[in-house]
C-alpha cells in the first residue's frame, strides 16, 4: 500500500494542477449571479465551487493529452464532465433520494437554497453540459454521454440504488448499481477525451476498460470511506449508508473483502493500459489515488 501511496503523488499533483484550469473554465461558462434567475445561478455556481476533487475534468484532460488531442474542445468537456457530475451529487443529496445535509464541506444544495432550487439547479447543470458539449461539434462524444448517464448509465444506476434500499441483495446486483451510478460516468469521461482527440476505436476500447475498473474500485472506496471516515474528514454525511440500508461491498462482504476487490480492480485497469503505445504514468498513478485516497 505505501508504495501505491507514493505512486499516487503524481495524480495529486496533477488533480490540483487541473482543478485551477478548470475552474478557470467553469467560472467562464457558468452564468452570471448578477443575470436572471439570479438565485438559481447563485446555486449551480454554489455547487460548482463548494470544492471536489475534479476527478472527471482530469481524466477528460488526461485521455485528451495523451491521445494528442489538440484546441480549446477539451475546456467544454472538462467542464461538461463536471457539471454533470455536480448535477448528480445535488440530486443525490435530495430527501427524496439520499436526504443528506453536507456536501463537499458545505449543506447541501437543498438545505441552502430549498428543494425546488436544488432540483432545478441540478437540471440546469445537466442542459448546461449538454450545451458545452454541443460546442465541441463532437456528435459521437454527445451521444455516449448521453447514454452512459441515462437509464443505461448513472441514472440506471441511482434508480436502482434506491430500489435496492433496505433489500437483501446479491453482488452481482452492487456491481450493476456501482458500475452504472458511478463507473459509467467516469468511463464517459475518459472516452469523451480520447474522441475529442481522435483516438481509434482500439484505444477508446482500451480506456474504457481502464475506466470501467477504475469507476469500480472508485465506488467500492466510496462505500468504505462512508464507514471508516467521519462527516468532517469527508466533507460530506458519513454512515450515511448503513443508516439507509444501502447495498454496498462493506454490507455485503465486509471491509476486508471489499478492500481487496478495490486492489483487484486497481490491477485489472492497470492491465487495461497495456495495449497503449501512450505514455500511461499519470492514467497509472490516478488509479492508484483512487484506491487509496481518503476522502
Ligand atoms: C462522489 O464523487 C460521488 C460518487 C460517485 C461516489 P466524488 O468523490 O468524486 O465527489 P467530489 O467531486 O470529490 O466532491
Ligand atoms: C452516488 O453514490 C453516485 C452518484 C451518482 C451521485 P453515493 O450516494 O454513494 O455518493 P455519495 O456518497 O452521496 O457521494
Ligand atoms: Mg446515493
Ligand atoms: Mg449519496
Ligand atoms: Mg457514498
Amino acid at each position: 500500500m505505501e508504495s501505491l501511496e507514493k505512486e499516487a503523488a503524481v495524480a495529486l499533483d496533477y488533480l490540483s494542477r487541473i482543478s485551477k484550469e478548470a475552474e478557470k473554465a467553469f467560472d467562464e461558462f457558468l452564468p452570471s449571479e448578477k443575470d436572471r434567475p439570479c438565485r438559481l445561478h447563485e446555486a449551480m455556481r454554489y455547487s460548482m465551487f463548494a470544492g471536489g476533487k475534479r476527478l472527471r475534468p482530469a481524466l477528460v484532460r488526461a485521455a485528451f493529452d495523451m491521445f494528442g488531442g489538440k484546441g480549446e474542445s477539451v475546456r467544454y468537456a472538462m467542464s461538461a464532465l463536471e457539471m454533470l457530475h455536480t448535477f448528480s451529487l445535488i440530486h443525490d443529496d435530495l430527501p427524496c433520494i439520499d436526504d443528506d445535509d453536507f456536501r463537499r464541506g458545505k449543506p447541501t444544495s437543498h438545505k441552502q437554497f430549498g428543494e425546488a432550487t436544488a432540483v432545478m439547479a441540478g437540471d440546469a447543470l445537466c442542459i448546461l453540459a449538454f450545451e458545452m458539449m454541443g460546442k465541441t461539434g463532437n456528435a459521437k462524444a454527445i451521444e455516449i454521454l448521453a447514454h452512459l448517464l441515462g437509464t443505461f448509465g448513472m441514472i440506471g444506476g441511482e434508480m436502482t440504488d434506491i430500489e435496492c434500499e433496505g433489500k437483501q441483495v446479491d453482488l452481482e446486483i452492487v456491481d450493476y448499481i456501482h458500475y452504472h451510478k458511478t463507473a459509467a460516468l467516469i468511463e464517459a469521461s475518459l472516452e469523451v477525451g480520447a474522441r475529442l482527440a481522435n483516438a481509434s476505436e482500439e484505444e477508446v476500447k482500451a480506456i474504457r476498460d481502464y475506466g470501467r475498473s477504475i469507476g469500480l474500485a472508485f465506488q467500492i472506496v466510496d462505500d468504505i470511506l462512508d464507514i471508516v471516515s467521519t462527516t468532517e474528514e469527508l466533507g460530506k454525511d458519513a454512515g450515511s449508508d448503513i443508516e439507509k440500508g444501502k447495498a454496498t461491498y462493506p454490507a455485503l462482504v465486509g471491509l476486508e473483502k471489499s478492500r481487496e476487490r478495490a486492489r483487484e480492480l486497481y490491477e485489472e485497469s492497470i492491465k487495461a493500459l497495456d495495449s497503449l503505445k501512450q505514455d500511461t504514468e499519470i492514467l497509472r498513478s490516478i488509479a492508484a489515488f483512487i484506491i487509496t485516497r481518503v476522502k
